[in-house]
């Protein structure tokens, strides 16, 4: 786990037709050859490596500093290829099919018995595999080219603040990896939604290990929805929802949300940031102190997918500010917003 040397990391831009095909090539060429790579994906920047090659996908753990505890998800470059990856139980095989066929490519992960053929290292020793397809085109390109799934966590240091720029990347591993191809700023700017499948009649129970994109409205047509996070641990020999710490998504200055704005009362001579969702002027509180930074996610009437966009790119940015605390406001838990506040607290927790 160890990193032994540094590197230099290469930042390849995309936005031109001859920058892109080069950076495409050298990507690929890197990922055969067992290197690591930082790719845009349509939720979060991942750091990708060949998934079946266990060497590298230890230079995944080893750039992150992750633990070996935290398995990651494979990324695949079409959906025939999912029995490479994962094998489907009979009980489920309709609800998968009609699932994958409706969200992929896209930010949907499914947790799935795992094929022998994956290295043990990926899974983190689970008897199962979290699989998804990326619906963003850079990434979409490498990983046809490559036709080889693909191991990509998200590209930050382990319980550190998710990328959603390749700068952010370059911030957490610049000489740790040797290339990171710019694909701008992330499409939907929160990790991917990961459920389960269990078979239960008439309708397939679908577990959500962690909120995302994908919400509880749009899952519903496919079966019934339920939240795990929700649920009292059932006493099982793995954790359901393995690597997802209590704190996770932290910034490097404490953050506290409110539950109830109005409960905050400044102390004098601290400097706070503040990660607001609308920046209500009725918000009384907004007033009480001169904030170091403010950062409204979604200014106006406050737009959930815009906020979930705008959301570790404001983090980041408050974290560098210089203030004592971070002070974020709750959005509202439905649709996409369940899937911040579960980033909130979090990134709130010690
Ligand atoms: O959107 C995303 O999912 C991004 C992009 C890069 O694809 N990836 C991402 O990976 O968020 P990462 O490593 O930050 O989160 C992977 C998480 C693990 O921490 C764990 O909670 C869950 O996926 N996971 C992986 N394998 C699992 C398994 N077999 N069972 C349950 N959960 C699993
Ligand atoms: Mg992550």
């Amino acid at each position: 786990m160890r990193l032994t040397r540094r590197m230099q990391t290469i930042l390849a831009e995309t936005d031109r037709p001859d920058k892109l095909k080069a950076a495409v090539v050298q990507a690929v060429d890197l990922l055969a050859r067992g290197e690591t790579v930082a790719l845009p994906t349509e939720t979060v920047y991942g750091l990708a490596a060949d998934a079946m090659n266990p060497e590298a996908v230890a230079k995944i753990f080893a750039a992150k500093e992750r633990p070996s505890f935290d398995p990651l998800i494979i990324h695949l470059p079409h959906r025939d290829r999912l029995a490479d990856v994962a094998i489907v139980p009979p009980e489920i095989a309709k609800a998968v099919a009609q699932i994958t066929e409706h969200f992929w490519p896209g930010p949907l992960t499914l947790v799935l018995p795992k094929h022998p053929d994956v290295p043990d290292m990926v899974t983190a020793g689970l008897p199962t595999v979290a699989v998804r397809i990326s619906a963003n085109p850079i990434f979409r390109r490498v990983v046809t080219s490559l036709a080889r799934p693909l191991a990509a966590p998200s590209a930050n240091r382990f319980g550190r603040i998710s990328p959603t720029s390749a700068a952010a990347v370059m911030k957490e591993l610049e000489g740790r990896i040797p290339l990171i191809l710019d694909g701008g700023a992330c499409h939907t700017g929160l990790e991917s939604t990961i459920i389960r499948i269990l078979p239960r009649d008439p309708k397939p129970l679908l577990r959500v290990l962690r909120a995302g994109p994908v919400t509880k409205d749009d899952l519903q047509p496919f079966g019934k929805v339920e939240f795990a996070n929700q649920l009292p641990a059932a006493g099982a020999d793995h954790p359901e929802v393995p690597g997802q710490l209590a704190s996770h998504y932290a910034p490097r200055t404490p953050l506290r949300l409110l539950e109830k704005p109005e409960d905050f009362t400044p102390v004098e001579g601290r400097r706070y940031a503040l990660l607001s969702y609308r920046c209500d002027p009725d918000d009384g509180y907004l007033f009480l102190t001169d904030w170091v930074q403010s950062l409204t996610l979604s200014p106006g009437n406050g737009k959930l997918p815009e906020a979930a966009v705008r959301f570790f790119h404001c983090l980041r940015q408050l974290d560098e500010c210089g203030a004592d605390e971070i002070i974020a406001e709750p959005v509202p838990e439905r649709g996409v917003g369940v899937a911040i506040m579960e980033r909130l607290r979090r990134a709130a927790a010690k």
